[in-house]
């Protein structure tokens, strides 16, 4: 095995999204020895093997299947194997991806084995240490050796914790895959005829974040919300939300359409030709901004604050049904021109990078 060879590491289903271009983009290059690991954080087809298969992601070389657990022990599991994989093959550098536990366990891995570590989607902070993701995203930040930045307010809070010396603006990924995946899902997606929707008369929601799903009176108060908008709610059903919402009992109401997660192609046809974009995702706020999709963020905060300073985006801190209707019959005028997220080359200047400091 030549040493010049990167590590992908992915688990969860926003990274498949932001491997995607990644992988295109080595594609383009031929011959650049790459490898992917999946820690298995997520397994279900729908939210894993979809993605590999209609993004053509290459099958990863190795798999982990940890699973789910909870976070000591799905990441204390993730890096045990992850040190075993590394001890047995010799990578250059280790590329990390987001902010889920498959991130934080591979970049801790890297750090203690003297493995390069890069991480993708660097420096997003929500300022809100109670979310696990943040943790995750400071302690890759620091363990990392290069940071690719997706937006200059990122750039800022690397600087502010005095990581400048290692971070790149790239811009970022997820808007490279947008551009791409829209064209595809031209061709390939027939999804708002399957459901019988018309472009901008139905609201798209997608509900996963602990503190939105995992309490009943919470979940119970945004699904009363979500059941009184004057138009249809297609809810894509995270396997966290549909496990609490069969345990807690809470019921669905008429005209919300609770269905199986979306494949990616489906999924941004669906952000584009929605009314509004109704979500706790952190992805799926930034694709409604690319989509220019007006957004409605059930969370205190976000990492992503470009898309509520455009006006794209409002926050919804007190999750109540009112609350929720209120920000949704919002008027906005979203100034989408401002484009904070690179020029879609974010993948190419990654590699670029990747390939001088780790191939050469
Ligand atoms: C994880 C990430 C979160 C990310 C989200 C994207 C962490 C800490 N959280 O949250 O940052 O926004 O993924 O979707 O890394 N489950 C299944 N099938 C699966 C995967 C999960 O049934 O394929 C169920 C299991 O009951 C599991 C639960 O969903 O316990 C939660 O999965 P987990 O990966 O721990 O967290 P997510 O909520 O998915
Ligand atoms: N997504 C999808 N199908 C769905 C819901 C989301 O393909 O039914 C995609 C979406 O397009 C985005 C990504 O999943 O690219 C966001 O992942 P998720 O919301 O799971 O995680 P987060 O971004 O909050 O970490």
């Amino acid at each position: 095995m030549s040493s010049k060879n990167l590590l992908f590491v992915v688990g969860a289903r926003p990274n498949f999204i932001k491997i995607a271009p990644l992988c295109i983009e080595l594609g383009k290059r031929g011959g650049m020895p790459f490898q992917i690991v999946h820690t298995g954080q997520h397994y279900d087809q729908l939210m894993s093997d979809v993605f590999f298969e209609e993004l053509n992601i290459p099958e990863p070389d190795f798999k982990l299947e940890v699973g789910s657990g909870s976070h000591g022990k799905q990441t204390g599991d993730m890096m045990a194997k992850l040190e075993g994989l590394c001890q047995e093959h010799a990578f250059s550098c280790i590329v990390v991806i987001g902010d889920v536990n498959s991130t934080l366990a591979a970049a801790l891995v890297g750090a203690k084995l003297n493995i390069p570590v890069a991480h993708v989607e660097s420096g997003l902070r929500s300022f809100n240490r109670s979310m696990p993701e943040e943790i995750n995203r400071i302690a890759t930040d620091h363990v990392s050796d290069v940071l690719f930045v997706p937006t200059q307010l990122a750039m800022a809070n690397l600087r502010n914790e005095g990581l400048q010396a290692r971070s790149h603006f790239s811009g970022d990924v997820m808007y490279d895959m947008i551009l791409h995946g829209l064209e595809l899902a031209h061709k390939h997606s027939s999804i708002l005829e399957q459901f019988q929707l018309s472009p901008k008369a139905y609201y798209l929601a997608t509900l996963h974040r602990p503190y939105n799903v995992d309490a009943p009176e919470q979940l119970k108060a945004i699904m009363s919300g979500l059941s009184s908008l004057d138009a249809p709610v297609l809810l894509s059903a995270h396997p966290r939300l549909q496990k609490n919402l069969a345990q807690f009992g809470i019921a669905v109401g008429k005209n919300v359409q609770l269905t199986q997660p979306f494949g990616y192609l489906d999924f941004v046809v669906l952000e584009k030709n929605a009314r509004k974009v109704i979500t706790d995702s952190g992805g799926v706020q930034k694709e409604a901004f690319f989509v220019q999709t007006p957004c409605v963020t059930l969370r205190p905060e976000t990492e992503w604050v470009e898309t509520i300073e455009t006006g794209a985006n409002l926050l919804v801190p007190d999750r109540t049904a009112e609350a929720i209707l209120k920000a949704a019959y919002q008027e906005t005028a979203p100034r989408y021109e401002e484009s904070p997220y690179g020029d879609g080359n974010a993948s190419k200047i990654i590699i670029d990078i990747l390939q001088s400091k780790y191939y050469s």
